[in-house]
């Protein structure tokens, strides 16, 4: 989703606005534009398409040591470079950028046209730059204030004049800005990851909070000028998480360091004394986790369905009702917040804003919140009551696939700790453990045979439609497989629980269309092998994923994974589906790593 960058110091700001916008490109835009303020004027370029279409629009010669930088992902006028940001006001001596938007756009630019106003292009952002322009304000600070106050939305901006070339205004509403401490320098950006490269100082502005940042300091305070006190926090470094090494894609690269997502995610987490787990976060002590009747998962998306599967694991170990709800759906049903209901919200992000507003209904209510975050620092893990994170290392490519994993293992130690204050035996812990500590292993198994689901992927990749089906654990397993396969390959795939095949969807079964069957060796085998049968009975072609020895079907493919616990089996059964939908997508030439339409974190409505 867009992405905001911004720079006030010493150095040529160019380059490092440039390589912000590469290093926010990850999610997701379809336009990019820089505009840098110099000697009482502004330079302001812009360019649909990729970032690098924009670096190769820029003059030879463009230099300024103050700049603001976006890359857009469109929600108000299609992808053009007119639409692109930063937007200026008519006489081009202020320019914004803004993530977000703002819902009382059309009103505000009526006003303005009345008062004979014309606007370059069909976005809300425009409209910022024509009151700011106008509102008479002496202080670009205060013009900014004075407009905030009659917005109405969620945003995040960065706003530059031509008459305080050495300051950038910047302020937060629903939509995260992140300040970076330098050297007689300091940066903006939406997203600390396009900072970490040149400071690790980092200030996170809270929602109706703006910011004076200037190349020797900034100040904080409210939209109503109550100063704010705020310092600076230290963010770890990312490595080279941005640098995708040798291999063809981020996607790859994240399916790869599943081994090691895994291992940190374990990492102090096993309680070999009572065959339980530790978490140094939840902030809830046993007592008050006995008293919990119910738990509530929520996330969209990939977080959606690995809730699901965290809501069945955590029901089976800890036999708590468990249910798990897409967030974009439950923050607007007005629902009952129960005092005994323990809330899970799931973000790999953290800023998503479906998951974030269903938190802010939770917590107005009174309920209590859990976050299962990997982004540390982010909103919504600012927002919760306490959590776990992830420690998956960032995810680039739009799609999820090491936190998706990592997900799913943050739920089974989830499971196992509630099931050990309750009534999973010791000796239940223990069988667990011993099968968590397997996984990175295990997971090495499965990437050293991906020649074999490769060549699977390629065979069916022509096909028009798929479907995954898979029962009880497999369901959310073929969910997730099918969400992979249509985000990076744009093959039309359908994902059914097994049960539910005979009770429509399989009218559509016929050769062209291949099933992908979740076939783990446990309590529901045989069930699931009638569902083959089913499909098979239709001249479906079939792909099964399941574990060795033989099968008493007759399928067209089939992926082995190595035998775990039965709990733990979707962690394994996901990866092959990742690697598969990789391939069809490689195969199809798909843009893998940033698919048509998509944002790697959707921060809009
Ligand atoms: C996953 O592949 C998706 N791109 C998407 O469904 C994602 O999981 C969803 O938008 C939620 O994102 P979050 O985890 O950052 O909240």
């Amino acid at each position: 989703m867009c992405g905001i960058v911004g720079y006030v110091g010493r150095q040529n700001a160019t380059p490092i606005l440039l390589e912000g916008l590469h290093r926010l490109a990850y999610r997701g835009y379809d336009s990019s534009g820089i505009a840098l303020a110099k000697a009482g004027k502004l330079s302001v370029h812009k360019a649909k398409g990729k970032v690098r279409a924009l670096e190769s629009s820029l003059p030879k010669r463009i230099s300024g040591t103050t700049g603001i930088a976006h890359t857009r992902w469109a929600t108000h006028g299609e992808p053009s470079d007119r639409n692109a940001h930063p937007h200026v006001d008519p006489a081009g001596r202020i320019a914004v950028v803004h993530n977000g938007i703002v819902e009382n756009a059309s009103g505000l630019r009526r006003v303005l046209e009345a008062d004979g106003a014309e606007f370059e292009s069909d976005t809300d952002t425009e409209v910022l730059a024509h009151m700011i322009a106008r509102s008479g304000a002496p202080k670009l600070e205060d013009a900014v204030r004075d407009v905030l106050q009659k917005v109405e939305g969620a945003y995040g901006i960065a706003v530059v004049s031509a008459d305080e070339p050495d300051t950038i205004v910047v302020a937060r509403n629903g939509s995260p800005v992140v300040l970076g401490v330098g050297e007689h320098e300091m940066f903006v950006a939406s997203d600390a990851s396009a900072l970490v490269r040149h400071t690790s100082q980092v200030i996170y502005l809270d929602d109706g909070e703006m910011a004076v940042v200037a190349r020797n300091g900034y100040q904080t305070s409210t939209l109503d000028a109550v100063p704010t006190d705020k310092t600076p926090t230290t963010v770890q470094s990312q490595g080279d998480a941005h640098d995708r090494g040798d291999y063809a894609h981020f996607m790859r690269k994240e399916i790869a360091e599943q081994p090691e997502a895994v291992t940190r995610m374990l990492q102090g987490r096993l309680d070999q004394r009572f065959m339980s787990a530790h978490f140094g976060g939840l902030n809830l002590e046993p007592r008050a986790l006995l008293d919990i009747s119910r738990v509530k998962i929520l996330g969209c998306g990939s977080a959606f369905i690995s809730g699901s599967n965290g809501a069945q694991i955590i029901e089976q170990l800890a036999r708590i009702p468990t249910s798990a709800e897409p967030a974009s759906e439950f923050r607007y049903r007005n629902p009952v917040i129960e005092r005994d209901t323990l809330y899970i919200a799931v973000s790999q992000s953290g800023e998503t804003l479906d998951t974030m507003m269903a938190v802010q209904e939770i917590k107005r209510k009174g309920g209590r919140v859990l976050g299962v975050i990997n982004v540390v620092g982010s909103t919504i893990a600012r927002l919760c009551d306490g959590g776990v994170y992830l420690h998956a290392g960032p995810e680039i490519a739009v799609v999820s696939t090491k936190t998706f994993t990592s997900t799913l293992v943050a739920f089974a130690l989830l499971g196992l700790y509630l099931g050990r204050i309750r009534d999973l035996s010791p000796s239940a812990g223990r069988r667990l453990i011993d099968g968590l500590q397997k996984l990175p292993g295990q997971i090495e198994e499965i990437l050293a045979g991906e020649a074999h689901i490769k060549a699977v992927a390629e065979k069916y990749a022509n096909s028009r439609d798929m479907f995954f089906i898979g029962r009880a654990l497999g369901f959310p397993v073929a969910l997730e497989g099918a969400l992979k396969l249509k985000e990076v390959s744009y093959i039309h795939a359908e994902a059914y629980p097994a049960s539910e095949l005979k009770h429509g969807p399989l009218a559509l079964i016929c050769p062209e269309t291949p099933t992908v069957a979740i076939l783990p060796r446990d309590d529901l085998f045989e069930k699931n092998v009638s569902s083959v049968e089913e499909v098979r009975a239709r001249k479906g072609p079939l792909i099964a994923i399941t574990h060795d020895g033989e099968l008493p079907v007759v399928v067209d493919d089939r992926i082995d994974v190595p035998r775990t616990e039965p709990e733990l089996d979707p962690i394994l059964m996901g990866i092959p589906l990742q690697l598969l939908a990789y391939h069809s997508a490689v195969a199809l030439n798909r843009d893998v790593d940033q698919p048509r339409n998509l944002a790697k974190s959707v921060t809009v409505e």
